[in-house]
Order: C-alpha cells, then structure tokens, then sequence
C-alpha cells in the first residue's frame, strides 16, 4: 500500500459534508490537502479546523480558468499531486414532466463533466510518480428514488466512465476507482432547497432501516474506503460500495 503520509491530494467540494470529512482524514495522516469549492467562507472554516496540511482554493470547478487554477493550486501545495478526489457534486431532484434542459444541464456539468475535465488536467501531474483518481458515485444507482432521474443519472455515468479511464489511463500507473456512498447526513439537499437541515436529518435518520447495518453512516466511514483505494497499489477500475447496506434492497422476511 502506498503511504498517506507526504501525499498531495486535491478534494473538490472539501467546504462541507464528504470532502470535508475526507480532507481532515487525510490531513490528519500527513497528507497535503487542498480543498476547492464556491464559498470561501466553508473552506476557510475547514482549512483553519485542519491547520498548514490544508490549503483552500475558492472556485467553480464548472470553469475552466478556476479548473486550472484549482489544479495549479494543489500542485504548489503539494509539490506535485497524487490523488484526485472529484467529490464535489449536487442534486437535482423532481418529477420528469417538471425538469428544465438548463437544470439537467447544470448537474451533469457538476457532477460528470467537470469531474472528467479535472482528471485530465490532473493527468500530467499524477503520472510522474503514478497517482489515484477517485469518482463518487451514489446509492442512486442501486436503489430507485422516484423524482431522482437527474442526479441518477449523473452517478451512473460517473460509475461507467471510472472504468473507462480506468483502463485509459492504466499504463501510466494512474488507478481510477468509485466509492458508492449511502445515506451520510451533509448538505446536498438543504443546498439544493429541497430540506432545511432538520427535515433533512429526520428524514435521512428515517432511512436507517433500510439499511442492513440499521444506521447511516458517517463522512469518516467514506473517507476510510477513499482512502483504501487512493493507497491501493493494484485496485483499478472498483465501484466500491459503502453503504451500510442500503444499496442490497431489504426486504421485510
Ligand atoms: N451525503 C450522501 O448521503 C451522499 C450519498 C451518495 C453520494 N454522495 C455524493 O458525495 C459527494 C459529496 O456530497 P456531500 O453529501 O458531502 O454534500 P455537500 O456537503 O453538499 O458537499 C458537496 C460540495 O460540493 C461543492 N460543490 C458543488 N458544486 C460545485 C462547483 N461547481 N464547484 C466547486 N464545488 C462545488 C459544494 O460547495 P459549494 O456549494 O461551496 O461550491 C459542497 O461543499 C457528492 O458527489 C454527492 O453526490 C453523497
């Protein structure tokens, strides 16, 4: 296994939730983290909570100017980049007769296009030393939420395009994997104006019992599988669920 210790790795979407979690993980491992998102003041929040480790770079990772200068950042920080975390994503939700082509839009720039794009600007980078570059993909893909095509969707493609750059990008010793998170209560829906934060709580904590481990789980709980698959030297291609067992379908007896 590859050590965390000394690693660079750029997490997109490290202000909150996920990367957040996964930026304080590695951080605390002696990785050098920079964190990227749209609101300065998130990531400042996190990146004081961290210490030196961690670097916060505003910016919209749907531009390509701030993907460059995100890219760039990350490289100063870390002198060069080993892992690309492409976790910033959003959610876009309703019924089909009422969703808009700029919405649909929207996400699929978040949550694949941009993603796909900063991989290939990362490339350069990661194949000095070999590097890792991990996907997030979502239980949506295992279980049907009825009103969720568009946010489906986007985690279905990122769950094919993994194992297509995995078999790309194999001989430059860059390895490209997908963790399946489950229910992790963050900010995903109070973002996208769906929940405040305490229906969003009650209603994911409502969930527990789909799960067969009968809880939700935590940003750590992603963080650790993450962190599996940045350091292990001969996985490539993996969709990896972690998910508590929400993604098996329970069924009552
Ligand atoms: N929580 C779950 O139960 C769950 C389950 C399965 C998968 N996931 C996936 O996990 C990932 C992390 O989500 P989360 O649950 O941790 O939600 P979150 O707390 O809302 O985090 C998502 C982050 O992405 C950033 N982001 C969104 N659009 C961006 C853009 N254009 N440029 C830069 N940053 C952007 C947001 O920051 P700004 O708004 O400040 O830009 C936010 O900090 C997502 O890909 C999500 O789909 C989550």
């Amino acid at each position: 296994m590859r050590d965390i210790a000394g690693m660079s790795v750029l997490i997109t979407g490290g202000g909150s939730g996920l990367g957040a979690g996964t930026a304080q993980y590695f951080a605390a491992r002696g990785a050098r983290v920079t964190i990227c998102g749209r609101r300065a003041d998130k990531l400042a929040a996190v990146s004081e909570r961290i210490g030196g480790r961690c670097h916060a770079v505003a910016g919209d990772i749907t531009l390509g100017a701030d993907r460059e200068r995100i890219v760039a950042e990350a490289v100063r920080h870390g002198g060069g980049l080993q892992a690309l975390i492409n976790n910033a994503g959003n959610m876009y939700r309703g019924p089909i007769t009422a969703l808009t082509q700029d919405k649909l839009l929207e996400v699929f720039n978040a949550n694949v296009i941009s993603g796909m794009l900063l991989t290939g600007l990362a490339v350069p980078h990661l194949a000095r030393d070999g590097g890792a570059v991990i996907f997030i993909g979502s239980v949506h893909t295992r279980r049907a939420f009825p009103g969720a095509s568009p946010y489906a969707a986007t985690k279905g493609a990122v769950e094919a395009l993994t194992k297509v750059l995995a078999a790309e990008l194999g001989e430059q010793r860059i390895r490209v994997n997908c963790v399946v998170p489950g229910a992790v209560f963050t900010e995903i829906n109070q973002r996208a104006g769906l929940f405040d934060d305490e229906t969003a709580r009650k209603r994911l904590e409502g969930m527990a019992g789909l799960h067969a481990l009968r809880r939700i789980g935590s940003p750590t709980e992603i963080a650790e599988a993450i962190a599996y698959l940045c350091c292990a030297e001969w996985t490539t291609g993996a969709v990896v669920d972690v998910d508590g067992g929400l993604g098996l379908g329970l069924t009552a007896g």
